[in-house]
């Protein structure tokens, strides 16, 4: 009974064996496993609103690499950027309907439906890069994301872009008092809009895709982003005056398709998630090199007048958002503020 259970085990090997390389027995070649089942590859398709040469857009890219590597070609994942499919006000609602599997929006973008994430938003909540991670890592990560797991979505990862900075065409931004009467192009975060409310200046909440076109027809006269997105997006064409503030964080937070997620097998899931884990530590480096990078490029061009804060200006800056913490407080829940501030405390502003 034993010899014909290992004489049965040896030929149904076997018989997996033949099922597996193809007609070994018939000295055909066997078939480039990347061409074989090619109907049953699962394709993921990721949309995404900004320039291929930003840190979002070389992440996504590299996402797509690992996760040909790691599925050994099962599964492809089809990067969409520049807002080609989707723009920011419609890609929550894409990936929801299973229009596309994966985006990866501004966690600014996200909050009238999840408020908590407004917790990046608010002006130095956050004195470094290391306190920005700290956030997404620990405790205050996992719960936003959890948060997220409703309504056919899940949040799987939060990566990094960096600080914002504040532009003008009108005038250089240097005390509170010189964003009197501009209009701000901000994501539409309440808290954003909040912030310039306080510095005296009136928000408008534009996609990114109509972003330039906004400043270059004198629309809005200002906005917020990290140097990376300036300087790629070619901002410095249509604005004049940059100030290099680090006031706020912009990150975003990576959004399946739930129904899709849930329907993979585990084992090509857990190979998805570790190139996304992979992807999430290789971007912060990233962007932190890109932003330095961009800075330089924008000196480059020669087209902007740039101003770095001085500790006075800050403490000014801080000053007029006075009570945005309380506001913040009220929209987040107490919570996760003494989190934040826990987070914080034993930090010394760097910045
Ligand atoms: C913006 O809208 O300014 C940014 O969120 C764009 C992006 O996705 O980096």
């Amino acid at each position: 009974m034993a010899m014909w259970r290992k004489r049965w085990k040896r030929s149904g090997a076997c018989v997996l064996l033949l099922m597996l390389t193809g007609c070994v027995a018939t000295g055909a070649l066997p078939a480039d496993p990347e061409q074989e089942g090619l109907d049953e590859r699962i394709v993921i398709r990721f949309s995404h609103v900004v320039a291929e040469h930003t840190p979002k857009g070389q992440a996504a890219r590299r996402f797509a690499e690992l996760v040909h590597r790691y599925t050994g070609g099962r599964v492809e994942v089809r990067v969409f950027p520049n807002a080609q499919l989707y723009s920011d006000d419609d890609e929550m609602e894409a990936v929801r309907r299973g229009d596309v599997e994966l985006i990866a929006p501004a966690t600014a973008k996200i909050v009238h439906e999840f408020p908590e994430w407004q917790v990046f938003d608010l002006p130095y909540a956050f004195p470094n890069e290391e306190a920005v991670a700290r956030a997404m890592d620990g405790p205050i990560g996992q719960r936003l994301l959890a948060g997220l797991t409703r309504d056919n979505l899940v949040g799987l990862a939060i990566w990094d872009n960096g600080f914002k900075q504040m532009t003008s065409s009108v005038r250089p931004l240097r005390r509170p008092e010189d964003f009197r009467g501009l209009v701000f192009r901000t994501m539409g975060s309440p808290v954003l809009d909040e912030q310039f409310r306080l510095l005296g200046a009136h928000p408008v909440h534009v996609p990114f895709d109509r972003l330039y076109a906004a400043l270059e027809r004198g629309a809005v006269d200002g906005q917020e982003n990290t140097l990376s997105n300036i300087y790629t997006r070619r901002l410095y064409e249509v604005q004049r005056y940059l100030t290099i503030s680090n006031h706020g964080y912009l990150g975003y937070v990576v959004i399946a398709n739930r129904d899709f997620w849930e329907s993979l097998p585990p084992d090509i899931r857990r190979q998805v998630q570790r190139a996304l884990d992979e992807t999430t530590a290789w971007i912060r480096q990233y962007a932190r090199a890109a932003n330095v990078e961009a800075l330089e490029l924008l000196k480059r061009t020669g087209r902007m007048e740039i101003h770095v804060q001085t500790p006075e200006e800050r403490q000014a800056w801080r000053a007029a958002f006075g009570d945005l913490d309380k506001w913040m407080e009220q929209q987040i829940g107490s919570d996760l503020m003494r989190e934040l501030r826990a987070l914080t405390a034993a930090e010394l502003p760097n910045r």
